[in-house]
């Protein structure tokens, strides 16, 4: 794991390297105020203030200072330094007005990389960290833990399914305990088999070593205010005897990404200390190919008694979110949220970079698209439209898990879920992709934590009481 805490450091006036940002409004009179060896360096360079990441460096007698164009100076992005980060020698660094605040997040987490598969590491020769020093102190314990929770998300999502399994999120989630304090559950075997059919059923093709279980973990006082999170932890997604395309499979070790953001989210609420009563839940499974493998015409008793009939054993993720958000009910939350990789749907909807938002109660979902708005870090509402419910009718048990249809996919799942959701109980629902086909600065290809800063400033907003 990067040592972010190293990178963010509070100013003590000691040496720094100027970073001057500018912006289309700003650039001219900026410009107009610098020594003329800078103005025509930076002319020469071609350098408009206009191109967002694009910077310069100018010499100061064997040292240097920077400039670098950002969209906007008065409001910076979390990315905008992330190209700095990313690119800039070794050394320390500060802004030469004005403070970095959410901005250092890019700066922390363009240095983090994942290359535990790779015999010859990406920075070679050895570059040294860039520091960033900041006179906002009260805040580099905020950014370093998201830029750790977001690292924590990109590592397990990036994990080859073969080396992260249904034991090994589990470990995850232990170590999380350890470090916390919390109380872990973990419900394997014949327990498993009756008390949480549809999660024994999705996992009932995997290896014994990457046997199903649901992982538990709760935290917190007894008498604060009681919240679920939930993630989908599909170690890999097969699609089952449904199988997928190749190129259908080709991503599918991300599909514990829900499992991810939820477990990056209980860092980030355990640290805070935020006063809640968590209850962390992980159904793990491996969606497998055997003869043990659960069928298309099944029709499997859930834990809340609906009996459901498989018509796609590629939709999986709702059946094993079923099980435990009924489980997460049973303690009477005032708020259940989850994370899931849920649809394909999803993405056709809103692209790569948009989790699709549910919620069933518009003053929440209000609050978490305002949240969305000022970490940055967007969703997009969509309508639990319950006329699509039919959708999910099944001719011999209560109702399906899939729908033979093209249309509305994610609506239809959120809405499967939504059966599995007490009536009175504040729920937020994420289908996230988890996952950046193009790399950005700060964000490399590969897993990625989308939704994770919006989710927990809201519960911030909601339970910090400041
Ligand atoms: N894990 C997939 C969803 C997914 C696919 C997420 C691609 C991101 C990218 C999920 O389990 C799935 O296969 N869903 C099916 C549902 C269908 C069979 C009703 C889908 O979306 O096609
Ligand atoms: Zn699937
Ligand atoms: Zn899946």
């Amino acid at each position: 794991m990067t040592d972010f805490a190293s990178l963010l450091v509070a100013d003590r006036e000691q040496k720094a390297r100027p970073i001057h940002l500018v912006d289309k409004q700003s650039f001219e009179a900026w410009l107009k105020k610098r020594p003329a060896e800078d103005r025509s360096l930076i002319e020469a360079m071609r350098f408009d203030g206009k191109t967002a990441n694009a910077f310069v460096i100018l010499p100061r007698g064997g040292e240097f200072e920077v400039v670098s164009a950002v969209k906007n100076t008065t409001e910076l992005s979390p990315w905008c330094l992330a190209k700095l980060g990313e690119s800039l020698p070794e050394g320390s660094y500060k802004l030469a007005a004005g403070e970095p605040g959410n901005a250092a997040l890019g700066w922390l987490l363009a240095q983090h990389r994942f290359d535990q598969y790779r015999s010859k590491k990406e920075e070679e020769p050895e570059r040294g960290p860039r520091v960033l020093v900041t006179g906002e102190v009260a805040r580099i314990d905020a950014m370093v833990r998201l830029a750790d929770a977001t690292a924590l998300v990109r590592d397990l999502v990036n994990t080859p399914a073969a080396d992260l399994g249904p034991a090994e999120i589990e470990r995850a989630v232990a170590d999380e305990a350890k470090r916390c304090g919390g109380h872990l559950r973990v419900t394997s075997g014949s327990e498993l088999t009756k008390g949480y059919p549809l999660i024994a059923a999705v996992g009932g093709a995997a290896t014994d070593a990457r046997a199903p279980r649901l992982i538990e973990f709760e935290w917190g006082k007894a008498g604060d205010p009681r919240i679920a999170i939930v993630g989908k932890g599909v170690c890999f997604d097969s699609g089952g005897l449904d199988l997928k395309s190749a190129s259908g499979m080709r991503l599918m070790k991300k599909d514990m990404g829900g499992a991810a953001h939820a477990l990056a989210l209980t860092r980030l609420i355990t640290l805070a200390r935020l006063p809640v009563r968590l209850h962390l839940l992980i159904p793990a499974v491996e969606n497998a190919v055997s003869g043990g493998a659960y069928r298309p015409g099944d029709v499997i008793k859930s834990r809340k008694g609906l009996f459901v009939e498989i018509d796609n054993t590629d939709a999986e993720g709702r059946l094993i979110l079923a099980d435990a958000l009924t489980r997460a009910s049973e303690e009477n939350p005032e708020l259940i949220v989850d994370f899931a990789t849920l649809t394909g749907a999803a993405r056709i909807a809103l692209g790569p970079d948009l989790p699709a938002f549910f919620a069933n109660n518009d003053d929440l979902a209000a609050e978490a698209e305002q949240s969305a708005r000022t970490t940055e870090d967007p969703i997009w509402r969509m309508p639990l439209w319950e006329p699509y419910d039919e959708m999910l009718k099944s001719d011999l048990a209560d109702f399906a898990n899939a729908v033979n249809s093209p249309m509305a996919g994610c609506i239809t799942a959120a809405l499967f879920l939504k059966r599995f959701v007490p009536e009175g109980t504040r729920w937020a629902h994420l289908d996230t992709y988890a996952w950046r086909d193009q790399a950005k600065p700060g964000r490399p290809k590969g897993g990625d934590a989308l939704g994770l800063r919006a989710v927990f400033a809201l519960l911030e907003g909601l339970y910090s009481g400041d």
